[in-house]
């Protein structure tokens, strides 16, 4: 990496071993300081549209709209913006119940995050449909799968998916993909070439905290209603018992946007673009074999992650993960301990719990020498925590 990447995120300068890039992004400085630039000179709603401030705002949150659909190759009207994945998730699948039918199947795969299967359990259950776990997606779709929700890339076990031929075999069978790429966005190309419904959070993706994307096929869009119901969305009242929807995609947007979220946000998509997702692949995976083998030498340590995956799982024989992820936490080391949230793994793997480890190209191998000298040096760490 030809500039020094890592000094504009100021948390990383506070002699913290940051490597829990999977539950949340560091946020480099032009991120940071335009939630404060919008609060010192833009802190204007969109309501306020008949305004100089009201004016630029309105146009910040096209602009950025625009641009989280080129990033997905898709058009601006197919972007709903929300608090998050887990949101995201929940939001579509309340819409699904509109296309679902008795008989219809949801195919789930193992190494779901719980927001991506909670919710469906859910409608399956309301709407007394069938829902299969799968280890083999692509497998397993048949005439009867109406849903097929998984995640391009998991927070968890590496499965590296055939994304294209999962939507292939949909396609075969008019079946709806939804694409959980709360990881994948900040990983490798997440787009509507294969998914028809994409869910992200802007804080796995160096950007902020409550703040997420639903992406909407326009197809699918058009033959659903909203689900959430408020201001911003409602084109006119027909009478006192009925109203109509507006014909944008506002129509899924009631209520306040998160606009310094939104502002903070482009600054995220900016630095992508400069440093490309292909660069932040070649250093990942760099760091990711450094990892593998360094890791490999501390004794005791089964890894159950493949040389190269950006999240490694590991367990250390006799030491329970969580009092490992205490430790290196303690020592100002994150690292993350358990099944991440993905409940579904237990059915699916010999264990239930690991040590996780998640690189971020802001990550040097200095992180992780500190890493390995940290798990070597705690030998006897369980007798004094
Ligand atoms: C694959 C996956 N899906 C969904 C989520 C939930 O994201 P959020 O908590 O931002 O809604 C996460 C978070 O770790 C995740 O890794």
């Amino acid at each position: 990496m030809k500039k020094n990447y890592r000094k504009l995120f100021p948390m990383l300068n506070n002699q913290i071993v940051y490597l829990d890039n999977a539950a949340l992004t560091q946020k480099p400085i032009s991120v940071i300081n335009a939630g404060s630039q919008f609060y010192k000179k833009y802190a204007i709603s969109t309501r306020t549209s008949d305004s100089k401030l009201g004016i630029i705002v309105q146009q910040k949150v096209d602009l950025v709209r625009q641009k989280v659909a080129n990033l997905l190759n898709g058009s601006p009207n197919e972007i709903i913006f929300t608090s998050g994945t887990t949101q995201s998730l929940n939001l579509f699948s309340l819409m699904a119940k509109q296309l679902l039918n008795v008989g219809d199947e949801i195919l789930l795969s193992y190494y779901n995050h719980s927001s991506n299967i909670i919710p469906w359990l859910e409608i399956a259950k309301e709407l007394k449909l069938q829902v299969k776990f799968s280890k083999n997606l692509v497998a397993d779709i048949n005439h009867k799968t109406k849903i097929i929700a998984y995640s391009q890339v998991t927070n968890n076990i590496d499965q590296h998916f055939d994304s294209d031929s999962i939507y292939q075999k949909a396609k075969q069978f008019n079946a709806i993909v939804v694409n959980d790429a709360a990881q994948a966005i900040a990983h490798e190309k997440v787009s509507f070439a294969n998914s028809d419904i994409i869910a992200f959070s802007t804080n796995k993706l160096y950007g902020p905290t409550g703040l997420g994307i639903l992406a909407i096929k326009q197809d699918i869009l058009q033959s659903i209603n909203p689900v959430i119901f408020g201001g911003g969305s409602v084109e006119k009242m027909i009478d006192v018992n009925s109203w109509c929807k507006k014909q944008t995609i506002e129509a899924f947007e009631p209520g306040t946007l998160n606009l310094a979220a939104i502002w903070q946000f482009e600054q995220a998509l900016n630095l992508i673009d400069e440093i490309t997702i292909d660069e932040i692949q070649k250093i990942n995976l760099e760091l990711a074999n450094y990892l593998y083998d360094r890791l490999l030498t501390v004794k005791g340590i089964e890894i159950f992650s493949q040389k190269g995956d950006f999240i490694t799982l590991f367990r250390i024989k006799n030491y329970a993960p969580q009092d490992i992820a205490s430790y290196l936490g303690h020592k100002d080391i994150y690292v993350r301990s358990g099944n991440f949230c993905s409940k579904a793994l237990s059915f699916a793997e010999l264990e239930n719990d690991y040590v996780r480890v998640s690189l971020a190209f802001y990550n040097n191998k200095n992180d992780i020498n500190k890493l390995v000298k940290a798990l070597k040096e705690g030998g006897d760490f369980l007798s004094f925590i």
